[in-house]
């Protein structure tokens, strides 16, 4: 079994992504992540044994007896979730998600109320909450970061788990989690995920929930992906290097409509202007081909659903809301749901879940 004490960082950094998985895996667990750092790190077993668990906690929470022994399965534990770039639904529902297992947390949201502002290291805040957490969910502008802090805490003398809420340009494994997870519910009694046609629309070169998501539908067979969006924002080349490895069909787009009419799940994301190099470089962008609205709906066939991570600005108009394919808010609401799966999990408890009442 890899181990993060076995290689220095230089090494681990330089890895491909995908052999970086066994050294985040729990050794003690048959394929569990312990730190939840890349998409890389999921293949289709995992991602449906989470997607169970989540149906379970889901349905577990309903019911008095049911929360009640989720509250009481993780008290003795408490999380960190380190939130330096702004964010509502990952944090809230991975503080929600705590809450269901009984796990207390802590938070900082911004770096200026830690002592980072003293001018103390990231490296030394983050062991600074390895003293008084027992996990750190993180979410920062720097790609890699989460990478790095995994390897540091696993190298202390009190190593702890950490979750990536997101990196920088780079990933959201989370978010992919509860986008498949909608995915594979949406489609469940409708023959299932494999062999569906999946269309991304909007910022897909800056959008790391794009990257996260499109490497994890390559771990269902037949899947096709279509990217559309502005030239200036067309998806980046080492996302369509995995799908070609993988001999994944794919197809660049820029007709919306078109692709709509023929896609089974419709992913629309914002514009990411926080990257930009210059003030106003995308408002110079034409957008307006890339929006989701009455028309497209329309073309949008009767099983198929919208989805979009959210926040959503122009890219969805608010009159699809009602639509029953409008998927985004109860995709929302599924982050919740697996990532208390994933952290039920993290802590060992996914066994005892799936036998709750049995
Ligand atoms: C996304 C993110 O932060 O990458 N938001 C989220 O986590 N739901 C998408 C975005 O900000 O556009």
């Amino acid at each position: 079994m890899a181990k993060l004490t076995e290689i220095d960082w230089d090494a681990f950094e330089k890895l491909p992504l995908e052999a970086k998985r066994p050294y985040l895996a729990n050794p003690e667990l048959p394929n569990t992540p312990y730190h939840t750092l890349l998409a890389q790190q999921f293949d289709r077993d995992l991602l449906e044994r989470l997607a169970a668990l989540a149906n379970r906690i889901r349905f577990m929470a309903k019911s008095k007896e049911g929360a009640l022994y989720l509250k009481s399965l993780l008290p003795h534990k408490r999380a960190m979730l380190y939130f330096s770039q702004p964010s509502s639904r990952t944090f809230l529902s991975h503080l929600a998600a705590c809450q269901i297992l009984g796990l207390t947390t802590g938070s900082v949201r911004d770096a200026a109320t830690s002592s980072e502002f003293k001018g103390e290291s990231r490296e030394d805040s983050i062991r600074t909450f390895s003293s008084y957490f027992d996990m750190i969910i993180m979410r920062t502008p720097e790609k890699g970061l989460a990478e790095q802090m995994a390897w540091e805490l696993s190298n202390s003398d009190r190593p702890i788990p950490i979750l990536n809420a997101g990196s920088g340009k780079d990933q959201h494994p989370t978010q992919a989690l509860l986008d498949i997870y909608t995915l594979l519910r949406s489609f469940a009694a409708k023959g299932g995920l494999c062999n569906r046609t999946v269309t991304f629309c909007g910022d897909l070169l800056r959008g790391r929930t794009v990257r996260s998501l499109s490497y994890l539908l390559t771990n269902f067979d037949g899947i096709r992906q279509v990217f559309v969006a502005p030239k200036e924002l067309q998806v980046p080349e080492d996302v369509l290097d995995i799908l070609r490895a993988k001999g994944v069909q794919y197809a660049i787009s820029y007709n919306l409509r078109e692709a709509v009419s023929l896609s089974d799940a419709v992913y629309m994301t914002r514009i990411q202007d926080e990257w930009d190099n210059s003030k106003g470089e995308s408002a110079r962008i034409d957008t307006h081909l890339f929006k989701f609205g009455e028309d497209e709906l329309k073309l949008l066939p009767r099983d198929g659903i919208i989805m979009h991570p959210l926040p959503r600005r122009d890219e969805i108009a608010t009159c699809c809301d009602h639509d029953p394919r409008a998927m985004y808010w109860r995709q929302m609401r599924n982050g919740m749901w697996i990532r208390s799966a994933l952290i039920a999990m993290t802590f060992g408890f996914e066994k005892q879940i799936m036998c709750f009442g049995a």
